[in-house]
């Protein structure tokens, strides 16, 4: 059979990326302080507009305050927004470095102390709705930069497409974010419903975002727990809540993260105990994993299996 043009180009696409997964785009000379790979946490909700972004946005921060070498990956790739949360605005995106114009060293950027971003860009229906090759190709890309990281976040987008299934089913930990509402509660459902079918997750941690209380917050975790524990057969953890706030919408507008504009606030607090916990006991997982290789590996497995 003749190839069509878009298998020509695809083809292409793939051999730039793979040549670029086999530079050295690590940022600078430092190893990372755990000295093994990093902890790969996909951030996913199912329903959009629940606080993904702002949430990765500020845990890399949080993250950062605490000596961690963060990496915060877009993986929203067709609608990108985490480089607005940080405040910066990025030339380069993921786009460059899939279509071969760009390196990983190229497109990372410094966006707050030790913490680097992998922008995605907005608009680019193709990256969207990446093939899984090729998806897999961009995140090898990225592999030859373990030894300089501890956590990677990766931003999802909402929904169910196969780029948030693929990197939420990919990763080592998956954290769900839900607010109170029906529709969110809902949304999240039906995301671990896919992520357990077609991934084969077990296990997810939730978080719950805009709530008024910590009495509101574990409300919402039993609401889901109720669903999904009792229907889907998967267990989750409770990892904390992170309060409505009004700062967390004029921190976007400052142009900087909340915990930088607003490091007391009670959005920031919560977003500090979160991360606390989160790093505490991925220190105790850490013996269990394989770091940023096993995330590539399931990615593999669990897209050669559909
Ligand atoms: N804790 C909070 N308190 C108040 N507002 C919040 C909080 N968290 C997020 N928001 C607001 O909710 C809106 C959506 O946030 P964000 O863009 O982070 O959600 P998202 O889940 O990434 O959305 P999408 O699915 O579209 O990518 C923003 O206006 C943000 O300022
Ligand atoms: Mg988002």
């Amino acid at each position: 059979m003749t190839p069509t043009s878009a298998d020509q180009a695809n083809t292409l696409r793939l051999m730039r990326l793979e040549k670029s997964a086999h530079t050295n785009d690590a940022p600078g000379e430092q190893t990372s302080i755990s000295g093994t790979t990093p902890t790969v946490i996909a951030i996913a909700s199912g329903k959009g507009g629940v606080g993904k972004t702002s949430l990765v946005a500020n845990l890399a921060v949080a993250f950062g305050e605490m000596g961690h070498r963060v990496l915060a990956l877009d993986g929203d790739l067709g609608l990108a927004n985490l480089d607005i949360t940080f405040g910066t605005h990025a030339p380069l995106s993921l786009a460059d470095l899939v279509d071969g114009t760009a390196s990983v060293q190229d497109v990372l950027r410094p966006v707050a102390n030790n913490v680097y971003l992998l922008p995605a860009c907005s608009g680019r229906y193709d990256l969207a709705n990446l093939a899984s090759r090729e998806r897999y190709e961009l995140l090898s890309a990225i592999d030859g930069m373990d030894q300089h990281f501890d956590t990677v976040l990766i931003d999802t987008a909402a929904g169910i497409g196969s780029n948030s299934i693929g990197f939420a089913g990919a990763a080592e930990r998956v954290l769900i974010v839900v607010n109170g509402e029906p529709t969110s509660l809902a949304d999240a459902y039906a995301f671990i419903k896919v992520l357990a079918t077609r991934c084969g997750v077990e296990r997810v941690e939730v978080v719950s975002n805009m709530v008024r209380s910590t009495l509101e917050g574990e409300e919402v975790f039993k609401s889901l727990c109720r669903m999904a524990e009792r229907f889907l057969g998967v267990g989750m953890d409770y990892m904390g809540c992170v309060m409505r706030d009004r700062m967390v919408s004029r921190s976007l507008f400052m142009g900087q993260p909340l915990l930088v504009v607003a490091p007391t606030c009670p959005a920031s607090q919560s977003i500090r105990q979160l991360a606390n916990r989160l790093s505490r006991q991925q220190r105790t997982a850490r013996a269990a994993s394989g770091g940023i290789q096993l995330f590539w590996r399931r990615l593999v497995a669990s897209e050669a299996s559909q």
